[in-house]
């Protein structure tokens, strides 16, 4: 009888061990892209530009797509350099291939440079809050060209609509399991706007747990601490007035933990030369990252199998 175990840093699903002839080994491994801040700050200089600005409506809670093309002088594409400002303020840069969203912008914009329907500046503002409201200036800069500059930019005015009850909306959030979490739903009066939370649609007093573990601010944002695993899901605030208007918006919670191995039997009786499965189910957020087998205490991998055991390790 072989002890096969199986170790951490993986997640929810499950790997398979199969026993059969030949040695190979199973290793897997995902590539998580890397965000890293990096600050940059380009005002510009006045509104006027041979551009027409693009004047758009937004909802508060909703989403606005910003359009704005990247120009390459003689469509041919070369690197260049992104600055998003708002009221001469930094939005969100592109710089050597690294996005960095400013202040009150985190977790609220993308960059749409793979979606054919946009140009490749262009951005998808969510979450809009009452203070989204003004002008926004969209810079390409092209840092290996003399001029390094096509045009001025590409002005667009956001109009922020409807924030009659709520004026800041929740943003989607990404906690450590026992951190804290925060979501904004910040009303236009406390004194007579009430506000109710829900969890995936269903009120948040209904989860005894999770409301034991919650908190209600007084302009009626949300905190939860400490945050489990199973708080992960979609967070709605739901702001009501005294005359029954009803406005809501809605972010998601995910919840991160270390990986657990949720399931491996202890023993399997293997018969003598044939196939057998060892299984090992486990749970992880974020994804697998890397998964390993050990084999009485020494990594699982063909340098270590000897030959004549005749082991395959393959992942399902
Ligand atoms: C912009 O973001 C919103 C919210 O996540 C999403 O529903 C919408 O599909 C996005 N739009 C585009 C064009 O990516
Ligand atoms: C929030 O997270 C949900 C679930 O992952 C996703 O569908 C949605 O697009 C996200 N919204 C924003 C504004 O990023
Ligand atoms: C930029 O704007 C100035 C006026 O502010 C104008 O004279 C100039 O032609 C513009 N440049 C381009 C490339 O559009
Ligand atoms: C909550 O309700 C909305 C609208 O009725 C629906 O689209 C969504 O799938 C529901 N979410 C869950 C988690 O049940
Ligand atoms: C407000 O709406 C709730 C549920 O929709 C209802 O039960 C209540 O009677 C309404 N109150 C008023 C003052 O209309």
């Amino acid at each position: 009888m072989t002890a096969v175990r199986c170790s951490r840093w993986s997640v929810g699903g499950s790997a398979l061990v199969r026993h059969r002839p030949s040695g190979s080994v199973a290793h897997v491994s995902l590539l998580l892209a890397l965000l890293t801040l990096f600050g940059t700050v380009q005002h510009s200089h006045g509104y006027l530009d041979d551009r027409q600005p693009v004047y758009l409506e937004a909802k508060i809670g909703s989403y606005v797509i910003l359009d704005c093309p990247v120009d390459f002088p003689q469509d041919e594409p070369i690197p260049y350099v992104l600055h998003w400002n708002k009221d001469n303020k930094p939005v969100f840069t592109l710089y050597d291939g690294v996005l960095n969203a400013y202040e009150t912008f985190i977790g609220r914009v993308t960059l749409l440079n793979n979606d054919i329907l946009y140009g490749k500046a262009s951005l998808n503002l969510t979450s809009i809050r009452e203070s989204d409201n003004g002008w926004y200036e969209c810079k390409v800069i092209f840092p290996n060209r003399v001029p390094n500059k096509r045009n001025n930019g590409t002005w667009f005015h956001i109009s922020v609509l409807g924030g009659t009850l709520l004026r800041i909306p929740p943003v989607n959030q990404t906690v450590l399991e026992g951190d804290p979490a925060f979501f904004h739903c910040v009303v236009q009066n406390p004194e007579t706007m009430f506000v109710k939370w829900y969890k995936d649609n269903v009120s948040l007093l209904e989860y005894y747990d999770l409301s034991h573990r919650s908190m209600m601010g007084p302009d009626g944002s949300l905190t939860i601490n400490p945050t489990q695993m199973s708080d992960l899901g979609f967070f709605t605030c739901e702001v009501r007035n005294t005359a029954n208007d009803t406005q809501s918006a809605s972010a998601y919670l995910n919840v991160q933990y270390k990986a657990k191995v949720v399931y491996a039997p202890k023993e399997v009786y293997i018969p003598f030369g044939e196939s057998a499965v060892l299984d090992c189910h486990f749970r992880s957020n974020p994804p697998l990252k890397n998964l390993r087998w050990e084999k009485d205490g020494f990594l699982f991998d063909p340098y270590n199998v000897q030959v004549g055991k005749r082991c395959l390790v393959s992942l399902a």
